[in-house]
């Protein structure tokens, strides 16, 4: 997909990897609608990306209500025209136990990371299908296909989001519409510094959200189906799918170390 004056909507633009999706799309030529629930990210965003010369709206909305959502579509298409584009990029992560997870981190997990995803998504897909153009892209993690202890919940969300992205690719097969999921590893974003502290430790690698933007932005040019980012854990989600009890085994250690910082971050 040529990227060049295409509408893109990004949801968690004001955030680590969203704004630099969205700056990476400006670079493209892509006109943006830059959402977020918070509104003061979205100004820096949002000025640095109109400076590579592109339309930018920014909408303070919350994607997890169906007023949020009803106006993210509406003032796309009257700032901008009908979307090509939308990337689900919002996301909430909780590290914690299970146990220690309340009702509310249930929710606010599964609501942002999956439910907004699925009915954002659900908003947007008549008119692609009816323009016979189109591509929804799904930031999910690496996690979504390999669950670590302490994230369990972020996890379900993350494989929940895989499994929803699969069955619409096959389902919009011949639409003209394409869908793509993209697994991020770690990224360096609005963790904390010990949790920072503990990646180290783990010897976790870290990518930087520069390059995670330019990977989303090169993969919807390509449009790809599946892209996982790293290739030392793409072998771990391979050997994961072969050979689980291994893994079990080998993440034992790697379990002590995310208990002890669970309680820290
Ligand atoms: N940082 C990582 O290590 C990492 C790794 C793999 C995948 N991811 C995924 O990448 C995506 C972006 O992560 P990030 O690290 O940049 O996060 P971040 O916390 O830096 O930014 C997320 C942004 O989403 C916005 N947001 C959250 N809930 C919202 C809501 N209900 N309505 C509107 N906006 C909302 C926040 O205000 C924030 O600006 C997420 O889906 C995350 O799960 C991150």
């Amino acid at each position: 997909m040529v990227l060049k004056d295409k509408q893109v909507v990004i949801t968690g633009a004001g955030g680590g990897i969203g704004s630099q999706i969205a700056l990476a799309f400006a670079r493209k030529g892509a006109n943006l609608a830059l959402v977020d629930r918070n509104t003061e990210r979205l100004a820096g965003v949002a000025s640095s990306c109109r400076a590579e010369g592109v339309k930018v709206k920014t909408i303070s909305a919350d994607i997890t209500t169906a007023e949020g959502r009803t106006r993210i579509i509406n003032e796309t298409e009257s700032a901008l025209g009908p979307v090509d584009v939308l990337v689900n990029n919002a996301g909430i992560m909780v590290f914690k136990s299970v146990l220690e997870h309340t009702e509310e981190d249930i929710l606010n997990t599964l609501m942002v990371n999956v439910f907004a995803v699925i009915r954002l998504t659900q908003a947007v897909l008549p008119r692609m299908i009816e323009r016979s153009s189109g591509r929804i892209v799904n930031i999910g993690s690496v996690f979504g296909s390999l669950s670590f202890p302490y994230f369990s919940i972020y996890s379900a969300s993350k494989s929940a989001i895989k499994g929803f992205s699969e069955g619409l690719r096959r389902e919009l097969d011949g639409t003209g519409v394409g869908v793509t999921y993209i697994a991020p590893r770690g990224t360096r974003t609005s963790q904390s510094a010990t949790f920072f502290e503990m990646a180290k430790k783990m010897g976790m690698n870290l990518d930087d959200p520069e390059k995670v933007g330019a990977i989303v932005a090169r993969s919807v040019e390509k449009e790809a189906n599946e892209v996982f980012i790293g290739m030392p854990e793409r072998l771990f989600v391979l050997m994961n799918k072969l050979m689980p009890s291994a893994v079990d085994k080998g993440l034992r250690k790697q379990a002590k170390i995310l208990a002890e910082y669970s309680l820290k971050c």
